[in-house]
């Protein structure tokens, strides 16, 4: 079973793309909606909301576990493959037995992070535009996977202003939508970006927004596809694909109804109304 958690509904704009390539798969998503955003918050706090919910989704059965959260994923995966997946490491095998009842003596995490380095292969004036939390902004990974892969490109950087506050209110259009992308995507139109990276998975519910106000001549970068493909070929590493071959090229219609059980530490009705308006779509 496939775990995947966000602060809030996020995480769905991830779920969509791993069930496109992984119909067949049984899915757990955690919505920390009541934690939500992580944003703001410090870095230990979102390790031990982190530690929380990995642990719960174990548990409940995941044997992988998908951090769908740019920023969660800056904060704390590191901590997390450390205290979970290492298998010869005594201690860790010894809990993650306990906790999953026997069933694995480690688990695997897919994180996510902004798409710089294909931004940086695209862009033709040479200026890249990233939005992001503040935490992925300020976070480590985030730093050395630009100093690696955008030498000689110009980066941009701006947090979503109240982004996840909308989506989480199931905002994703209308004028109030249009006025809060407008000020941070501004900036980096105005500094000549040709390339835009969504670097926090409640960004892509904003897409068609983010379009209009972009315009046809820059191209938005959403990882979510990436990051499916990197769980796909983990998973097949860790002999944990379902017995029926997935379809490598994602190109497998969404069809029926997924095999997913959703929990919220929020409001589960938000929840289950964005899932279904985005099964649907
Ligand atoms: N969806 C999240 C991310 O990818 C977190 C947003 C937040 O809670 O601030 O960063």
């Amino acid at each position: 079973m496939i775990g995947i958690f966000d602060s809030g509904i996020g995480g769905l704009s991830v779920f969509k793309e791993v069930y496109r390539m992984l119909p067949e798969e049984s899915y757990i998503y955690f919505a920390d909606s009541a934690h939500c955003p992580y944003g703001e918050k410090s870095r230990e706090y979102v390790i031990g909301r982190a530690r929380e919910i990995t642990e719960f989704l174990i548990k409940e059965g995941a044997d992988i576990i998908t951090v769908a959260c740019n920023t969660a994923t800056a904060a704390a995966i590191a901590t997390l493959r450390e205290e979970y997946s290492d298998p010869l490491k005594h201690e860790t095998a010894q809990r993650i037995l306990e906790i999953s009842g026997g069933r694995r003596d480690h688990v695997k995490f897919i994180g996510m992070e902004p798409a710089v380095k294909p931004a940086a292969e695209m862009t033709k004036t040479g200026i890249i535009g990233v939005l992001a939390t503040a935490g992925t902004l300020s976070g480590m990974k985030y730093k050395t996977s630009r100093e690696t892969f955008a030498k000689g490109i110009k980066v941009v950087e701006h947090v979503g202003s109240g982004f996840v506050e909308l989506v989480e209110r199931g905002i994703t259009d209308g004028t109030e939508a249009e006025s809060t992308v407008e000020k941070s995507i501004r900036p980096l139109l105005d500094a000549g970006a040709d390339v835009i990276v969504l670097g926090c998975t409640h960004y892509p519910f904003l897409m068609g927004t983010i379009r209009k106000i972009a315009g046809p001549d820059v191209i938005v970068i959403d990882p979510a596809p990436a990051v499916a493909r990197h769980l796909m070929e983990v998973m097949s590493g860790e002999g944990l694909l379902h017995e029926q071959e997935a379809d490598p090229a994602g190109r497998q219609a969404i069809k029926g109804i997924p095999d997913v059980r959703l929990y919220s530490s929020g409001n589960p009705r938000i929840l289950e109304e964005s899932f279904n308006k985005l099964i649907r779509k």
